[in-house]
């Protein structure tokens, strides 16, 4: 990670960390564009939560992000150190340790052998794994799994955090302690993260901004802010903590009626 400041003064470029023009991206020409016309800006430590029904392309969309494919039109900016990528599917070598899986992704990238341990021990602890770094992928839940990856991810020291609905294969209850959990790391390592899902609430929970993408061809199509419910202070929101709650479950009900109308659009 670059070490410079960037804060609201820094100049536009410096702020940005990923940047997309005029992005579009066609697989079979007779099947048309999976995405067209994406434009997206997303500054240094924001949490953008990218919604959008399911084939509509958000995949697509963070694996070009990636570098994992390449887009047919237009342009994407990122760092050039690319990005820490997180799937559904926690993928970790299941004969060896989750200290070990953390261990492999410092060595990839070259931290020195002493240095690995404490290094693997201190990032399984950010994600509340402390005790369990000796146990193998098969002795975990699934949501501890998830942690192990996260941590991997976060080995890479990339400023940038891609998340493709990493909780989707997990029980409710779960979910809503890894919510609690990636906010708070979110805010303690100041990464960039852009978090996909097809799970309104979801979004609305985790995204500082909330964007919809349309189905087919997929483009952003709206966004939300939801920065004013969950810092009120900041944005001189007065009111009980009743009405606050009340009000986000207001825009959930909005985002959840605009999702909808670009499902039924698409299924015309
Ligand atoms: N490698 C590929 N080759 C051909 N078609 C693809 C490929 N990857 C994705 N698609 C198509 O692009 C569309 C969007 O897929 P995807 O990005 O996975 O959507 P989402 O993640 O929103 O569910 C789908 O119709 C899918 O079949
Ligand atoms: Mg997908």
């Amino acid at each position: 990670m670059t070490p410079t400041a960037a804060g609201p003064e820094a100049p536009a470029e410096e702020r940005t960390a990923i940047r997309l023009r005029g992005l579009g991206k066609t697989f079979a020409p007779e099947d048309g564009p999976v995405l067209q016309d994406v434009e997206l800006s997303v500054e240094r430590g924001q949490f953008v939560a990218l919604l959008g029904a399911s084939g509509c392309g958000k995949s697509t969309l963070l694996n070009i992000v990636a570098g994992l494919e390449h887009p047919t039109t237009g342009s994407v900016t990122v760092p050039a150190e690319g990005a820490a990528l997180m799937f559904q599917d926690a993928a970790l070598f299941p004969w060896l340790t989750a200290r070990r899986n953390v261990e492999l992704a410092l060595e990839l990238r070259g931290v020195p052998g002493p240095q690995r341990r404490a290094r693997a021990g201190e990032l399984l602890e950010l994600v509340r794994l402390g005790r369990a770094g000796d146990k193998r992928p098969h002795e975990l839940s699934g949501g501890m799994r998830q942690r192990v990856a996260l941590a991997r991810a976060l080995a890479q020291e990339r400023e940038v955090l891609l998340m493709d609905e990493p909780f989707s294969a997990l029980d409710a209850i779960t979910r809503d302690l890894l919510h609690e959990e990636l906010l708070r790391v979110w805010r303690s390592t100041g990464r960039t993260i852009v978090f996909i899902t097809h799970n309104v609430a979801e979004a609305v929970r985790l995204g500082e901004r909330v964007l919809l993408m349309s189905s087919r061809p997929g483009r952003v199509v709206q966004e939300w802010d939801t920065r004013p419910w969950k810092d009120p202070q900041s944005y001189g929101f007065e009111g009980s903590a009743q009405s606050l709650d009340e009000t986000l479950a207001e825009l959930t009900r909005t985002v959840t009626a605009r999702l909808r109308e670009e499902i039924s659009r698409h299924a015309q």
